[in-house]
């Protein structure tokens, strides 16, 4: 069977990578990929949000299966329009991916179907929203309702920053064009961060081990917030009452409820997830695998992922058992300095092939130069990932083989997965 991914980050080198395992896979177009995924099959020169060009592209290269891994295609409703191509694709319609297209959609699913978040109110007028924000006690979040590559939500400390804020996002040159015209305003929540993953086909729902990421681009989570700079499954910390209601009434419910509203919802759902003193809270759901958070489960999942995407798309999770390796596994992402602001590009890397066994390195902003040498092309530029059989010697091994990879003005979080922040009590 001929397969399109579509994408170019580490996310879909590792789906590339986990595809490529499969017996029934035939051909491997990656739209646009990166050199990662050029070893793996044929990069397609296409842009992810280019809808018409993926569709032909599908057609053209009889592929009967469409997996989608970034979020701005599935917005644009890529699959819907995959559909009537008679095409089959991993993920939801434009409809269901509301549930990341659109906070305030978001917001009312959980009201509606009474799953637990931060308190929030919705505005669209920004004279509305200023004076909400001077009616609080404490400082909010705010976020753009839209898109906005991971940077939309705002953690202010004081309510003149929330100010500040709303302005960035809703004034007349506002930073997030229309993504940023609606906002969500929403109650700070203290905690530990979690990240929730399953597979469902909108009735049955097959959760993922959890993992947590680092958004924050320094050690310590400092710095600014970034695409994600690490990330290890699975999260020793959670207890299996906290794991067992996340499951049950953060996933199950938002899947039962948008098939209940008519929605159904097929592909990866990942709720983002605050363990507060009050239990498990929703910060925001994705409609895709995250990144780097695909990169731990990936190596985890042992059964074979063609047969689940297909499994989803046609609607037959029932029929199949997924089976997760009990391994730990750590991803350290390793990008061009000074990213997620200005950063320079082209520098060669060296030391891609010097990797010890359970060890991946999955290429995101990569290039084959002319010459068939490897550049650095993006912000993330690549993860290194390793499985142990704890987590103590996952980072050992991820670690240790950061050291033999090497590009001018590297830069990556030392303190991902460390024992510190694994044990620490809030
Ligand atoms: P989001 O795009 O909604 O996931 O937000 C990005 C990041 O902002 C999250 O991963 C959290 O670290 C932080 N964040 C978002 N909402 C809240 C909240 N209500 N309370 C505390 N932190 C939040
Ligand atoms: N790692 C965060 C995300 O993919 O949205």
């Amino acid at each position: 069977m001929n397969v399109l991914l579509v994408g170019s980050g580490a996310r879909e080198h590792a789906l590339a990578w986990k595809l490529r395992q499969s017996p029934k896979l035939t051909d491997l177009f990656v739209a646009p990929g990166n050199a990662g995924t050029a070893a793996l099959g044929t990069n397609l020169p296409l842009k992810a949000a280019d809808v018409e060009g993926l569709t032909k592209a599908a057609k053209e290269h009889r592929c009967e299966l469409v997996v989608v891994g970034p979020e701005d295609p599935l917005a644009r409703g890529l699959v819907d329009r995959l559909a009537v191509e008679g095409i089959a694709a991993f993920g939801p319609s434009q409809a269901a991916a509301r549930i990341e297209s659109s906070k305030a959609f978001a917001k009312g699913l959980m009201k509606r179907h009474g799953i637990a978040t931060a308190r929030s109110a919705v505005f669209s007028n920004r004279t509305d929203a200023r004076n909400h924000i001077e009616s609080l006690s404490e400082p909010p979040v705010v976020k753009a309702d839209g898109l906005a590559a991971g940077k939309g939500a705002i953690v202010c400390y004081s309510k003149e920053q929330a100010l500040r804020a709303i302005d960035l996002l809703m004034g007349e040159d506002s930073a997030f064009g229309t993504a940023g015209q609606t906002v969500v305003i929403e109650e700070w929540l203290g905690g530990r961060e979690l990240t929730a993953h399953a597979f469902t086909d909108g009735r049955t729902t097959l959760p993922m081990p959890f993992s947590c990421d680092y958004k924050r681009a320094l050690d310590g989570d400092e710095g600014l917030i970034t695409g994600g700079m690490g990330a290890y499954s699975p999260p020793g910390w959670l207890d299996a009452e906290t794991a067992g209601r996340i499951d049950e009434q953060v996933t199950k419910a938002a899947v039962d409820g948008m098939m209940a509203e008519g929605t159904p919802y097929r592909g990866v759902l990942y709720p983002g997830i605050m363990v507060t003193p009050d239990g498990p809270k929703v910060l925001e759901f994705n409609c895709r695998f995250g990144d780097p958070e695909a990169q731990v489960l990936l190596p985890r999942l042992k059964t074979d992922l063609l047969e689940v995407c297909l499994a989803v798309a046609n609607n037959r999770l029932h029929e199949l058992e997924v089976e997760w390796s009990a391994q730990a596994c750590v991803a350290v992402v390793l990008a061009s300095g000074g990213y997620p602001e200005k950063y320079r590009t082209g520098f060669p890397i060296s030391g891609l092939a010097q990797l010890e066994e359970d060890v991946m390195v999955f290429h995101a902003g990569t290039a084959l130069a002319d010459d068939g040498s490897v550049v650095s092309s993006g912000g993330r530029v690549l993860t290194v990932a390793a499985l142990g059989d704890t987590l103590t010697e996952a980072r050992a091994k991820a670690y240790h083989n950061v050291q033999h990879i090497h590009f001018s003005r590297c830069h990556y979080r030392r303190d991902i997965a460390a024992p510190a922040q694994e044990a620490r009590v809030d």
